[in-house]
């Protein structure tokens, strides 16, 4: 890699004005060697209002969500397609709901854009194998928008786990809810079924990613119950089996007050995190290691922000060259699991994966 490639920064658009765009953006803008450039939307004067709006200085800035500074030159656009055009821009960000993330990350890649998609990847998994094939055959990367991976904290569970503190893992327990029904709109996209809503993939996703990512396999079988209302599943607990008789457990939901944990098991001892998903507070993400006496070692790590760092990783892939097929292949399998656990919630009986 020449100097220059080495120290490209990458430009990005964002396809919506969607809430998380603002957490997002602020990471795009602020991450190492990487610019906001430009922001789409299906209506002409939301995209310019979404810049003002992070603009500080502007008379409609959000003091709490400006992060932009009046002489940076972020493009609107008025459509998505539009934004695709943009030969100025290396990588998009789709905070699109999930209905749409298919058709967009297709179009994006066939535009010459790398794609940092959010989760849950796709409707189902054929449209997320014709997503990561789209993207393999412009060679660009495709990357889900869950940032717990990219934390430090969890590269430091990751090591524990792989040098035997915990003995043999036995199994990952994991909890994902927060109140809905009770604090959102109800035309929120999480309860409109044809946009793709539903606890499974809103949060769920998270607790399957916290089974994949310990075990580093796919369950054979799964089983869940759901609650249904308003036309999406609002609750679902489930089971899966893995080989070995290993097994993880979780409970997601829409009606109940937020929690986003897990714990994972070994022979000799466990890791329990009260927040994997995104620390409480992030000057004190925190984990702990439990021994079979039951005495307990707190491991802090204070000093990262996931959605930085994700961003990061993200654009030193794009910077490299080299491709990381890794991520793509996580989207599948969280998908192809999360398809047979919306299966086996309909059809009330255990799914086997293929
Ligand atoms: N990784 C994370 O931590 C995280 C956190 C929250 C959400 N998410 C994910 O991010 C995505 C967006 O979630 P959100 O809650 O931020 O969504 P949201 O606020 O409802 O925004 C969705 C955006 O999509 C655009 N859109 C296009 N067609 C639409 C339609 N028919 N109905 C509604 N909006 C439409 C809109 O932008 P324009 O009108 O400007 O075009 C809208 O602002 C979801 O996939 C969600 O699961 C991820």
């Amino acid at each position: 890699m020449t100097t220059s490639e080495a120290n490209r920064v990458i430009r990005w658009g964002i396809l919506g004005t969607a809430r998380i765009a603002s957490k997002v953006g602020r990471a795009l803008h602020f991450a190492r060697g990487s610019r906001l450039c430009a922001v789409a939307s299906r209506d002409s004067e939301r995209a310019a209002n979404w810049i003002s709006r992070h603009t500080a200085g502007h008379p409609t800035a959000d003091p709490a969500k400006a992060f932009l500074s009046a002489d940076q030159q972020v493009i609107a656009h008025n459509s998505y397609r539009e934004l695709l055009q943009n030969p100025n821009l290396d990588a998009v960000y789709i905070p699109l709901p999930p209905s749409l993330h298919c058709e967009w990350t297709c179009a994006a890649a066939e535009s010459g854009k790398h794609v940092l998609c959010e989760k849950p990847l796709a409707m189902n998994l054929a449209e997320a194998q014709q997503m990561v094939a789209a993207c393999q055959s412009a060679n660009r990367q495709l990357m889900d928008g869950v940032m717990w991976y990219h934390h430090e904290r969890t590269a430091a569970m990751k090591s524990l786990l792989q040098a035997g503190t915990l003995g043999p893992l036995r199994h990952v327990s994991s909890t994902f809810a927060f109140n809905g029904l009770a604090d959102m709109a109800t035309d929120n996209i999480r309860f409109r079924n044809e946009l793709g809503g539903g606890v499974l993939g809103d949060v769920g996703w998270y607790c399957v990613t916290a089974a994949l990512w310990a075990f580093g396999d796919l369950p054979e079988r799964v089983q869940a119950c759901a609650r249904y209302d308003r036309g999406v599943d609002i609750n679902l607990s489930a089971l899966l089996m893995f080989s070995d008789s290993r097994s993880a457990t979780f409970h997601c939901g829409f009606d109940e007050t937020w929690r986003k944990w897990f714990e994972v098991a070994g022979e000799t001892g466990s890791i329990v995190c009260d927040d994997f998903v995104n620390p409480w507070d992030i000057a004190k993400a925190r984990f702990w290691v439990h021994d079979r006496q039951g005495q307990g070692t707190q491991h802090v790590h204070p000093h990262c922000i996931q959605e930085v760092r994700m961003v990061e990783t993200f654009c030193e892939l794009i910077r490299s060259g080299r491709l990381d097929p890794r991520w793509p292949q996580i989207s599948l399998d969280t998908q192809r699991v999360c398809d047979a656990i919306a299966a086996a919630a309909r059809a009330e009986k255990p799914i086997t994966l293929g």
